[in-house]
């Protein structure tokens, strides 16, 4: 299984902490935020792992992270998306890094406190399809929103006004290599974006979509506030 992070985008909702640099070379406490995502897979045994970044930092990925021999790894690939497609673009741009094999893709601003190694190994011994992480959170209306039928996900919505869940499609999605067939097919929503709940809902149309749902916590800190709970999550943790 390889790697994807997603860490592209303008970060408009941080303005101005976003105007000069990349969200995700944003602290969290006492780390750049790219390094969350990467310890993430990196604990689940992955370890061939692609970057995708964009807008005018890129290049302070490499300075920063290097060949990632910090978290043991051998070399980092990186790959550079223009302008501002939305998830599923970037994707889009890692098939020849995947080369016909399963992706395990997170979000550079997702931030998880379990390891989700139980659901690589779940998604591994899987014949075919999808698998995402779901959680319980309080305000649904942000996020992709999944659909239930007992333990069946109908479909998801994209940020919904009336949430038919309160659980959130978290950013770590696992993938058969039919990702980049099914990204063909996409057009682009209302916010001009390829979105990755689409990529989601045709793997549901094939009835190839499986959930897990996660216990400790987990955040995205792509506003203000949640950037703020991730840093009070990880000082909370590292002074334990
Ligand atoms: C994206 C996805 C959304 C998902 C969220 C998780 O939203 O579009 O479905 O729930 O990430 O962090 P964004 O934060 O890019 O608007």
């Amino acid at each position: 299984m390889k790697g994807i992070i997603l860490a592209g985008g303008l970060g408009s909702r941080l303005r101005p902490l976003t105007k000069v640099t990349n969200k995700h070379l944003l602290p969290i406490y006492d780390k750049p935020m790219i390094y969350y995502p990467i310890e993430t897979l990196v604990k689940a045994g992955i370890q061939d792992i692609m970057i995708v970044t964009g807008g005018t930092s890129a290049g302070d990925f490499l300075r920063l992270l290097g060949n990632g021999s910090e978290f043991g790894l051998k070399d980092i690939y990186y790959t550079y998306q223009e302008g501002e497609g939305g998830i599923a673009d970037a994707l889009r741009l890692c098939e020849h890094f995947a080369e016909g094999s399963r992706v395990a893709v997170i979000l550079g601003d997702n931030i998880i406190q379990d390891d989700i190694s139980p659901y690589v190994r779940k998604f591994e011994q899987q014949e075919s399809g999808a698998r995402i992480l779901l959680k319980h959170v309080e305000d649904p209306q942000r996020f992709g929103v999944p659909e239930l039928d007992g333990d069946h996900i109908v479909r998801i919505e994209e940020k919904p006004s009336e949430p038919k869940s309160d659980y959130a499609v978290t950013g770590i999605y696992m993938y058969d290599q039919r990702v980049f067939d099914f990204i063909r097919r996409l057009k682009p929503s209302g916010r001009g974006e390829l979105e990755i709940t689409d990529v989601n809902n045709h793997y549901i149309l094939e009835g190839d979509m499986q959930y897990d749902i996660l216990d400790g916590w987990w955040t995205d800190a792509g506003t203000f506030e949640s950037l703020h709970y991730a840093n009070t999550l990880i000082a909370a943790l590292q002074k334990k």
